[in-house]
């Protein structure tokens, strides 16, 4: 960086010196020269300077009340995060003088990114649920401790088994308690229902690219045989009865099929103060790929362990959905618009107004909100 600095001063020091005492064509000539010479230089050290001071994820993402959750993931597990430093930490190797077999480490740890999936392990698991052959698997990522939110599931659309005689099974992914005592009221919670998984990453919502990858992950390594599935979030009401009817038709596709809500043309936001902030550095580009939001889509379940594999080429960023379509993206494969999009609703400005049982998703926003507008459907049969 200050090699850098000085160069540009050194560019410009040239051209205002010269202007004084030569003629105005050799100046032209000159200041091409140097402007060339410039870019030359800039581009080499580009990508052959070593880097003496590592990037790290707190310079990139700069969100205080993240700093310490971060730098805590830092200094305690630092490969998981080299993806954050990108090629720079090659660099980082070269200064502190590194053998070329860690250098060589390091690399490939660069491509095993935070989000994938090999890197986390199951801390309870259900890897007999499947056995029982469900045609919809139902994946609803949520926080340890919202246990009103998976009651209000367990009692509404998470507690059908079968519809249009078709197997259907709800799991709850959670990350880390952070307490001994919120665990062993989950693992009551877990031998109570047998509903919930549970993986070893920093549970918050910033990590939900994580949580998303490993119900990916479970899907591919414990429910391959399932024929659909999909990703809720915890705050739906979800019509499984119209769901069904979609996946069950002659016209829906059963591989490299995912449909939802579509989101097109999305900048991506770079306002720090946002919940969205995503930095230049984890996604450059303007716009994210079509996607699907993340409220809730249905994918044919051929795609797990193919999102999984592309994932590992694929630098993460905290924006869940957008993530899996730049996985889908790399996979050529294009999110479907449902056969009647306005079946896929975000938020019921007047749930009473609205007709819930012509719905696929709606966002109810809480635990009672859920259980209020299955009622409101239940009730109107
Ligand atoms: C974040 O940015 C602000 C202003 O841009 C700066 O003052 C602060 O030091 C930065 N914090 C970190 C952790 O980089
Ligand atoms: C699930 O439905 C069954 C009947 O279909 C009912 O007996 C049971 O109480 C329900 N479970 C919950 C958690 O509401
Ligand atoms: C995300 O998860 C990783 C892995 O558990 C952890 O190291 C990191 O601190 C988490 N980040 C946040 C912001 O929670």
């Amino acid at each position: 960086m200050a090699i850098e600095c000085i160069r540009k001063r050194c560019c410009l020091a040239h051209g205002r010196v010269s202007m004084g005492y030569i003629k105005p064509g050799f100046v032209v000539l000159a200041t091409l020269a140097t402007l060339f010479l410039c870019i030359f230089a800039y581009i080499y050290d580009f990508s052959l300077m070593p880097v003496t001071h590592p990037r790290t994820w707190f310079n990139i993402v700069n969100q205080t009340k993240l700093y310490n959750a971060v730098s805590g993931g830092l200094s305690g597990k630092i490969n998981v995060w080299n993806f954050l430093t990108n090629q720079q930490t090659i660099g980082i190797s070269t200064t502190e003088k590194k053998t070329t077999a860690s250098i060589r480490t390091e690399y490939i740890f660069i491509h095993q990114y935070v989000a994938h999936p090999s890197n986390y392990h199951f801390i309870l698991d259900e890897p007999d649920k499947c056995k029982q052959d469900p045609f919809l698997v139902l994946m609803v990522p949520v926080a340890p401790h919202e246990v009103n939110a998976r009651n209000a599931i367990r009692s509404t659309w998470g507690n059908e088994s079968s519809v249009q005689g078709k197997a259907v099974l709800t799991l709850f992914l959670v990350g880390l308690t952070g307490g001994a005592e919120a665990q062993q009221q989950l693992e009551e919670e877990s031998r109570q229902h047998r509903d919930l998984l549970q993986s070893n990453f920093v549970d918050s919502y910033f990590n939900l690219t994580i949580k998303t990858m490993v119900i990916m992950d479970w899907l591919a390594t414990r429910c391959s045989q399932a024929t659909f599935s999909m990703k809720v979030d915890s705050d739906m009401y979800i019509n499984l009865e119209n769901l069904m009817s979609v996946l069950l038709s002659p016209n829906t596709p059963r591989q490299n099929y995912i449909t939802g809500y579509l989101m097109w043309d999305q900048y991506v936001i770079r306002d720090k103060n946002s919940k969205w902030y995503v930095s230049v550095e984890l996604y450059p580009e303007s716009k994210y790929p079509t996607y699907v939001l993340g409220m809730g889509y249905v994918f044919s379940n051929d795609l797990p362990p193919k999102i999984v594999e592309a994932s590992e080429a694929i630098k993460p960023f905290n924006i869940e959905d957008a993530y899996v379509g730049a996985c889908l993206k790399r996979l050529g494969i294009n999110p479907s618009g449902a056969p009647n999009p306005s079946q896929f609703r975000t938020y019921v400005n007047d749930p009473k107004s609205t007709d819930l049982s012509k719905l696929i998703t709606a966002i109810a926003g809480s635990p009672e909100k859920v259980i209020e507008f299955w009622q409101n459907v239940k009730g109107h049969k």
